[in-house]
């Protein structure tokens, strides 16, 4: 069965951007050696989902190379945005089950990337449609910020692998138990 897997990088207080949507702190970290290759984990996936917010970061920072173009991205919003037409997107609304079923299916069989952000991992990890988190934390503090998963209600997690790397981040895997495939 596919798992939707929310890969993120956050802050060693829990967050994955400043408030004002910077993302320096991570950027200007310097790179791993031994990190897990983002090419192995991004061949086991089938299709992304990410909220409004990301997907406007993201066109904002790099809309003249769409990261994805190879597989099936859905955006979640419930207002109008501005897609290309050439690029293999679709903005879709509903409750988390419904997208959910949606990106599973889209996947064809692989796993899903849900990129982010907090809100809308938090949408699905409320709705049991969050199986898996992969989150690389960068030793720093920020304060204040946008959260990785701001649920409403507590969801139990189970630690599935734990690493340090040389740079000092840290990989941490990490099953949610109330998930229901
Ligand atoms: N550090 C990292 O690895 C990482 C990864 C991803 C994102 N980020 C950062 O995170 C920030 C954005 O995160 P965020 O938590 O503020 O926002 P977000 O989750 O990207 O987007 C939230 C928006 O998505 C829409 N949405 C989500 N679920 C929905 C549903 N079921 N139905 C309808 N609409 C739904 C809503 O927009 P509407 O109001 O349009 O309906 C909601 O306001 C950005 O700065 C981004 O760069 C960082």
């Amino acid at each position: 069965m596919s798992k939707i897997i929310y890969y993120v990088a956050a802050s060693q207080d829990g967050y994955i951007a400043t408030a004002d949507h910077q993302l320096d702190w991570l950027e200007n970290f310097p790179p791993a050696e031994d990190a897990t290759p983002y090419e192995t984990f991004y061949q086991t996936i089938g299709a992304v989902v990410m909220g409004a917010e990301t997907y406007r970061w993201i066109m904002n920072h790099s809309a003249h190379h769409w990261p994805y173009s190879q597989i099936p991205t859905l955006v979640v919003s419930s207002n109008d945005l501005v897609i290309p037409e050439d690029l293999n997107i679709t903005q879709i609304t509903g409750d988390a089950a419904a997208i959910a079923e949606r990106a599973r299916q889209s996947a064809k069989g692989q796993d899903v990337w849900l990129i982010g952000g907090g809100k809308t991992a938090a949408r699905f990890a409320d709705a049991g449609e969050l199986q898996q988190l992969f989150i690389t934390t960068i030793p720093v503090f920020l304060g204040h910020g946008i959260e990785i998963l701001p649920v409403k209600q507590p969801v139990s997690t189970v630690l599935h692998s734990f690493r340090v790397l040389k740079n000092g981040a840290t990989e941490t895997v990490i099953d949610l138990l109330n998930s229901h495939p």
